[in-house]
């Protein structure tokens, strides 16, 4: 086990999806042809968070149903990463006498640069590569309102951190303000977890609240296996067998910046262009099974494309951690010290930054762990944790280091 998807939560397995039903699917339609995703006329003017449309679906059998009242879907109005008006959907679980006071919003590491393999629909089929529904089982178990958000857009803008984090923000205003859809109050706690994608999402949320929703507070973040620079992402992974994220990530980038998208049609080496492509059509496990240990230098005509300008400015604009803000909320922060797909030292380097400047970080560094082990396991080592956020619990403040062992 040692790559994301092959992620399991094995000790949270407190809620299974088996109980024999078929799958009833929320709409035969996938995203990119179900016109529910299609924001109305004038949606522009609406403000970021505004919620544009809201549908009733059917329960997934993803999840525990006996922990599932309701399930909801928000359309609402936010921003790309160029500041142009979107509109992006949440999903919105609800379990029977739900506290309406608390919602846990978990950000599903999907990975992919194809719109179809967004939550909001992989979440009611039968993908066996979503290990975090068993995250949201537990949540709905605790009688907490959990929201997953489709936070890299109609766009499939993957590896994109400005986009993760105003989605993340937009669909936490509209989750604030659904009461009248969902019942959850407009100041219920919120609490963010993620692994790794998914935690980029929540870091990414974090840092740019301050400037971009200074109105919002989270109680809490729980961030697994954390990515904090992309650019060292891509040079670790390249040729390794989680190699695939470096064609999700790249054309994830080229979907909002057009001149990722010019470069790479002019320094994409023949042949190989029609391969990358293969990565905008499929969700993340066919993508690392594709490139399986690829090695991306000699797609590009250039020496190193993460070093060749166009790429490196548009990492340097959404790609690292650390430079938008500083998180106000506290943070549980958990990441293996054998980490293959994001070295431990890009993680150490930002808890330190981040400390300097005044943040509540509980940083754990499970020695020896994988991206994966550490990924999983920080869930479970963090559930107590996220649940004295929920009850206002205050935290120790300030920050503390721990190197841990995870238990075999
Ligand atoms: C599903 O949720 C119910 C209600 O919270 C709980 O009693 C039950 O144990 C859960 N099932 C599993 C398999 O965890
Ligand atoms: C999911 O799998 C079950 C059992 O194999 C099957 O009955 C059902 O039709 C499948 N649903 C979808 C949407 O593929
Ligand atoms: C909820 O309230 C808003 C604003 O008051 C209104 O526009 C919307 O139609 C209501 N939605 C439902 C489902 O009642
Ligand atoms: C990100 O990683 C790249 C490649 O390892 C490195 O050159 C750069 O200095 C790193 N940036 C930060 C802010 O740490
Ligand atoms: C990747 O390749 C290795 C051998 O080079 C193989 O053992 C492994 O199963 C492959 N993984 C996938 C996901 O295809
Ligand atoms: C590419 O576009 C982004 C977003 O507009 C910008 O931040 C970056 O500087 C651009 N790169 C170059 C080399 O102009
Ligand atoms: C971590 O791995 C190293 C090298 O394999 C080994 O020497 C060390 O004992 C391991 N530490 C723990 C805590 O497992
Ligand atoms: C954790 O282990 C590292 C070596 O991997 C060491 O440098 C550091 O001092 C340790 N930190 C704590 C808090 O024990």
């Amino acid at each position: 086990m040692r790559c994301i998807y092959c992620l399991t939560f094995p000790l949270l397995y407190l809620a299974t999806v088996s109980n024999g039903q078929s799958v009833d699917r929320v709409s035969p339609l996938p995203p990119s042809v179900d016109a529910f995703y299609q924001p109305p006329p004038s949606f522009e003017t609406a403000s970021p968070g505004t919620i544009l449309r809201s549908r009733r679906v059917p329960p997934t059998t993803r999840v525990n149903t006996t922990a599932l009242a309701d399930t909801y879907q928000l359309l609402l109005r936010s921003r790309d990463s160029q500041g142009a008006p979107t509109a992006i959907v949440t999903t919105v679980f609800i379990p029977p006498n739900a506290a309406s006071d608390k919602l846990l919003e978990i950000q599903f590491a999907y990975d992919s640069a194809s719109v179809d393999c967004s939550p909001s629909y992989t979440l009611f089929q039968n993908d066996t590569s979503l290990p975090e529904a068993i995250t949201v089982s537990a949540g709905l178990q605790q009688g907490w309102n959990v929201a997953v958000t489709d936070y890299e857009g109609f766009t499939a803008s993957f590896s994109n951190g400005l986009r993760a984090g105003y989605s993340m923000l937009d669909a936490t205003r509209a989750c604030l303000s659904s009461k009248n859809i969902t019942g959850i109050d407009d100041n219920a706690k919120v609490v963010l977890a993620g692994t790794s994608g998914g935690a980029l999402a929540s870091e990414w949320a974090l840092e740019l609240q301050a400037s971009y929703a200074p109105e919002l507070k989270f109680a809490g973040a729980l961030l697994t296996a954390l990515t904090p620079n992309a650019s060292s992402v891509f040079g670790t992974i390249d040729g390794t067998a989680d190699a695939g994220l470096i064609a999700s990530g790249v054309l994830g980038l080229a979907k909002e910046y057009l001149n990722i998208s010019d470069w790479l049609s002019e320094n994409l080496v023949q042949g190989d262009a029609l391969r990358l492509s293969q990565a905008a059509h499929s969700c993340i496990v066919d993508t690392i099974s594709v490139f399986n240990n690829t090695d991306f230098v000699p797609f590009f005509d250039v020496p190193s494309f993460l070093t060749a300008t166009v790429p490196n400015s548009v990492i340097q604009n959404t790609g690292i951690m650390g430079l938008h803000g500083v998180p106000a909320a506290p943070i549980y922060n958990y990441k293996g010290t054998a980490d293959e797909v994001s070295v431990v030292e890009d993680t150490d380097a930002l808890v330190e930054k981040f400390c300097g400047e005044g943040a509540d970080i509980e940083y754990y560094r499970a020695l020896n762990a994988s991206h994966g082990s550490a990924g999983a396991h920080g869930f479970l080592a963090g559930w107590s944790w996220i649940n004295d956020r929920m009850n206002g619990v205050p935290v120790l403040g300030g920050c503390q280091t721990y190197n841990v062992t995870i238990p075999t």
